[in-house]
């Protein structure tokens, strides 16, 4: 099985920012076996500062896969160029409905594949230190823990709001083949 990425229009943004929110916040049967909702209250995103972000970022892509019966948005990923072959990997994200059937695995494939066809050599992302499963799941792929850390962003709840006062972001790192 492969999937299809194709760039985002700004049409597909309010179907991102509904699979996002349901995908990263939601809670409850049906979560994402991976849901933040533990730790952040409130939505992951809204279309301003999904338009904020792309447009803070103009050599960035919001790539989404669709669903072939229906052409419903299933699945996310941002990528973003940093420098000297480095891509930042965020925004990674399967319609919750979807899970652990294999299609996360295949998006961060082609992701990787899709980056990789613009030059890129290394893939770098941040997750919360507290999602083990989520850490465990990329490491599975080829990611390591660089062992850099960054700060949550407390104070600024436009991502959320943290329920718990001890969050920081770990960092991963994947080295491309070829
Ligand atoms: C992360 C995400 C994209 C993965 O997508 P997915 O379709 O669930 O992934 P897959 O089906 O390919 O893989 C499921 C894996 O999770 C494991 N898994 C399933 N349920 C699990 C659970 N309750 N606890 C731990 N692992 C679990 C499966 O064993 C499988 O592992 P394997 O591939 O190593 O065998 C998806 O869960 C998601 O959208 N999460 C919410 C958004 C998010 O936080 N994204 C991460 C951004 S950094």
């Amino acid at each position: 099985m492969s999937v299809h990425l194709r760039v985002a229009v700004p049409a597909d943004f309010p179907a991102v920012v509904r699979l996002m929110n349901v995908a990263y916040r939601g809670s409850g049967p049906g979560a994402s076996w991976n849901t933040e909702s533990t730790f952040l209250a409130g939505d992951r995103t809204s279309e301003a500062l999904l338009r904020e972000e792309l447009s803070a970022s103009p050599d960035a892509a919001l790539l989404v896969i669709d669903d072939p019966e229906d052409a419903a948005v299933k699945g996310c990923v941002f990528l973003e160029p940093v420098s000297g072959g480095v891509w930042y990997l965020g925004s990674l994200t399967v319609d919750p409905r979807l899970q652990a059937q294999g299609l996360g695995r295949q998006l961060l494939h082609a992701a990787e594949q899709w980056v990789a066809q613009q030059g890129a050599r290394t893939i770098r992302m941040k997750v919360i230190h507290v999602r083990d499963t989520l850490i465990a799941w990329y490491l599975r792929r080829g990611y390591l823990l660089t062992g850099e850390t960054h700060p949550f962003p407390y104070g600024d709840d436009r991502f959320g709001i943290p329920l718990r006062d001890d969050l920081t972001f770990v960092v991963l790192e994947k080295r491309l083949a070829g």
